[in-house]
């Protein structure tokens, strides 16, 4: 499973990039708004720090204006991925920009026949949101399951992006489930390291260390 980091902060993405942990980044324009930078500027470092895509978002809603908004997001750099809303507007920007030989993102998905419409539209990316699914009490990882399926039954090659992901257990349930790419922000790819057992294990291994006077010199 590709890891893409959900955030605009460049030291963040930096650190994990260093790691090789960054396959990609996604933002939004919340994430943009709370980066307090403008959208070309900060895209643009970003799409020079990673190789791979880096999805910007339109913020109109009709599709000549996404469009044309998509075609200008496009010349910011080549790993650039275009994120439009999953709406019928939407789905016509995303036709356009993907025959054009764009990398397109369709975003807030969230529901299985959303998913099949976004890849007849020849989308590359499709994003189903789990966290705020789960918010509403519904299952965002049943859905991320359901595409699978769907996909797999016809043989798209739309990648499912599972977005809105809140945990390390997200992460993990994405991978077994077989989600291409999993976005998270990046304080959650770091708790994917943690365990209570590792904590446990390095402090006795730590007390013994100390007491047997173990130098590695
Ligand atoms: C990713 O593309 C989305 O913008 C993001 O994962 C949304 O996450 P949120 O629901 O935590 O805002």
């Amino acid at each position: 499973m590709k890891f893409f980091v959900d955030t605009a902060d460049v030291d963040a993405i930096a650190e994990l990039n260093d790691l090789g942990m960054v396959d990609g980044v996604t933002t939004n324009p919340s994430i943009i708004a709370k980066s307090g930078r403008n959208i070309l500027e900060v895209t643009k470092e970003i799409c020079d720090m990673v190789e791979g895509p880096v999805s910007a978002e339109v913020v109109a809603t009709e599709a000549d204006a996404m469009i044309a908004e998509g075609r200008k997001l496009a010349k910011i750099a080549e790993n650039i991925a275009v994120k439009v809303p999953l709406t019928w507007d939407g789905l016509k920007a995303c036709k356009v920009l993907s025959g054009e030989g764009n990398m397109v993102n369709v975003t807030l998905c969230f529901s299985a026949n959303q998913a099949l419409l976004a890849a007849k539209a020849g989308a590359t990316f499709i994003s189903p949101f789990i966290g705020r699914l789960d918010d509403i009490n519904l299952d965002g990882l049943e859905l991320i399951e359901d595409i699978r399926t769907v996909y797999d039954n016809y043989g798209f090659e739309t990648q499912i992006l599972a977005a809105s992901i809140r945990s390390a257990n997200h992460m993990s349930e994405c991978a077994k489930i077989g989600a291409d790419v999993a976005t998270a922000p990046p304080a959650v790819i770091k708790a994917m390291a943690n365990h209570v057992l590792t904590d446990k294990g390095l402090a006795a291994f730590l007390e013994d260390a100390k007491k047997a006077d173990i130098k590695i010199v």
